[in-house]
């Protein structure tokens, strides 16, 4: 079930946090720790520590915390058995044999490689008798062979059994191929059927050139137009990006943004293979983070229509959050990017790439909606205009910046630059009254626990829970004060029930002879260790000597005597009053 302590042990010594960690985030030295922007969440200001102390890290930002091995689960999203295996590789270690349990790990990879032979199926016939109306579809849709086979694109016939037979003959079972999402059970129990019939075939493939998942679009008018693989053991609707494969190998830290397979496709037989699509979802901070991974610039390039224009309004925020720069592709006469390329024919290439370089910054594309949205000519629309632009160009940070657009409108309009920037001025200074005010309250919440889902009993009992807390992590901070603690304290004295599980597994460990954190990813969910290494991050400011050890342990012994509201609820006048004077003598 488990690795060997001692291959853990070895393994986390030779793959340093922060070393791992450089390689993904850059980080700063502040205090004794290093700090730098979470890969894990969209934020400008750093709020994710890595502590080189105890191997770990955790983001004040996002909550994310954990280990080493946590940290590859997370962004390589991998499970733990894969990311153990990743960090053995990288060390140069053998893996011990028969140590593990690897059945999930397995899964994962028997479906990757059903994505890859059913690809494959899909591939050859396309190319085949029966895959002569895809073929047909792809070409009507002005694909060239290359792109076909660049792309990997295929056909899944009407036949409802086709894939499934095949697979069965290449030796995968029933229960895999359900698993994969490439067939679907009977509703009857009776077997299972395809998943994908009549549709060309687009593979979704990840950075490390797994087939990951497939969308299948249907042929004619009929809907849904698309079918997307739903999640797997091995794929994430919102955490992947299609065709990110190709665009990181593009040579550029440009990405294009598209809403669509066909647009990624039309815009890379065009010459840009940067393109990048969102998998039917609207673009999630995940998706932003990882684009933040391999580009510093993003051109959104959204359909023209009414709903692109709104997907491209929520993703700009999100963009800018992962710290992306912004611009805007503005396509004319309302096509979407393959209707554009198309629509030019041999010329296709240089009109794309023409309206790129006319594409503005985020800004400029926002004022220029509001400037279509209002009319200048009369006093009201003007009025109107200027305090909306006054909002956006309030949000640019670079003063500089903040200036150029504000001469900018004041020119157009004719208008006295001192009192627009007196605006400016007003909007910022109530946006920093609401956000510190917002701030507060978040930090008060965060503080009472209410929010806290993993840790919901701390809010019910917080003094107890305040000292449980403290306690086990000076016991994982000083694991020679384990026995002395275990002497005063069971666990059935703690009232909280996460913090005693903690309490009971660091102690079983440390009186075992282990070190307690080496485990804690195969130990723990992720979210459960994520509060632990919360926990031991703000140990910085808790005290941590054995004066403060007995007085956790003396508040842990009251708090485990007081009986629960519904037993007081409960007691007989005489119970009560035994009890009030139990109280009272404690006091003194
Ligand atoms: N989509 C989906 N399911 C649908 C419709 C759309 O998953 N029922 C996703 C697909 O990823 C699709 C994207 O949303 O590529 C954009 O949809 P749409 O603009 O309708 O399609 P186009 O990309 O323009 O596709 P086509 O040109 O083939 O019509
Ligand atoms: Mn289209």
């Amino acid at each position: 079930m488990a690795f060997p302590e001692s291959f853990l042990q070895e393994l986390k010594m030779r793959n340093d946090i922060t070393e791992i960690v450089t390689s993904y985030v850059t980080l700063k030295r502040r205090g004794r720790n290093m700090v730098g922007l979470c890969p894990f969440h969209g934020e400008k200001t750093p709020s994710f520590n890595v502590y080189t102390e105890n191997g770990s890290f955790y983001c004040f930002g996002c909550g994310a915390g954990g280990d080493v091995i946590t940290f590859i689960m997370r962004i390589e999203n991998l499970d733990y058995v894969d990311a153990v295996k990743y960090l053995a590789q990288r060390a140069g270690m053998e893996l011990p044999e028969n140590s593990y349990d690897d059945s999930l790990s397995r899964l994962r990879n028997r479906v990757f490689e059903a994505n890859r032979t059913a690809a494959r199926f899909y591939f050859d016939a396309l190319y085949s008798q029966t895959g002569r109306a895809g073929l047909d579809y792809f070409h009507s849709r002005g694909l060239s062979d290359r792109t076909i086979r660049r792309f990997g694109l295929g056909f899944a016939d009407d036949d409802w059994t086709s894939l499934c037979k095949y697979m069965r003959s290449k030796g995968f079972k029933d229960s895999e191929l359900v698993a994969a999402n490439l067939a679907v059970q009977r509703k009857n129990g009776n077997g299972i059927y395809d998943r994908f019939t009549n549709r060309v075939m687009f593979p979704i493939i990840d950075l490390r050139g797994n087939v990951i998942a497939f969308g299948g679009r249907i042929m004619t008018d009929e809907k849904p137009k698309y079918l997307n693989t739903s999640d797997t053991p091995v794929f994430k609707k919102s955490a992947n990006l299609f065709s990110l494969n190709n665009a990181k190998n593009s040579g550029t830290r440009t990405l294009i943004l598209c809403e669509g397979y066909m647009d990624v496709i039309s815009v890379n037989q065009a010459g840009f293979a940067n393109a990048v699509a969102t998998l039917g979802t609207a673009l999630t901070s995940e998706q932003a983070v990882l684009m933040k991974r391999y580009a510093d610039e993003v051109i959104i390039c959204y359909d023209a229509d009414e709903a692109g224009q709104k997907a491209t309004a929520r993703a700009i925020p999100i963009l800018r959050n992962a710290g992306l720069l912004i611009r805007v592709l503005n396509i004319p006469n309302g096509k979407d990017p393959d209707e554009f390329i198309r629509s030019h024919g041999a010329d296709g290439s240089a009109a794309f790439k023409a309206v790129i370089e006319k594409s503005g910054n985020d800004v400029e594309y926002r004022l220029q909606k509001l400037r279509l949205a209002n009319n200048v000519e009369t006093t009201d629309g003007k009025v109107a205009y200027l305090e909306a632009a006054a909002k956006v160009v309030a949000e640019i940070s670079s003063p500089i910046e903040r200036d150029v657009y504000a001469s900018k409108i004041c020119a157009e309009l004719a208008i006295d630059k001192n009192s627009f920037m007196r605006q400016l001025e007003n909007i910022s200074k109530r946006r920093y009254r609401e956000g510190a005010k917002k701030q507060a309250r978040k930090i008060q919440t965060d503080l009472s626990g209410r929010n806290d889902k993993i840790n919901s009993e701390h809010y019910k009992k917080p003094r107890s829970s305040s000292a449980e807390e403290a306690l086990v992590v000076y016991m994982i901070n000083n694991p020679d004060s384990a026995e002395e603690i275990a002497s005063h304290l069971k666990p059935e004295q703690f009232q909280n029930s996460l913090i005693r599980r903690y309490y009971e597994y660091f102690l079983g460990r440390i009186q075992s002879g282990y070190e307690p954190l080496t485990n804690i990813a195969a130990d723990f969910t992720q979210d459960e260790a994520s509060k632990l290494f919360q926990l031991l991050s703000q140990s910085v400011a808790a005290a941590s000597t054995h004066s403060a050890m007995m007085e956790y342990i003396k508040v842990i012994s009251e708090e485990s005597r007081k009986p629960s509201s519904e037993d007081v609820a409960s007691m007989s006048p005489q119970e009560l009053s035994d009890y009030l004077e139990m109280i009272r003598k404690n006091k003194r």
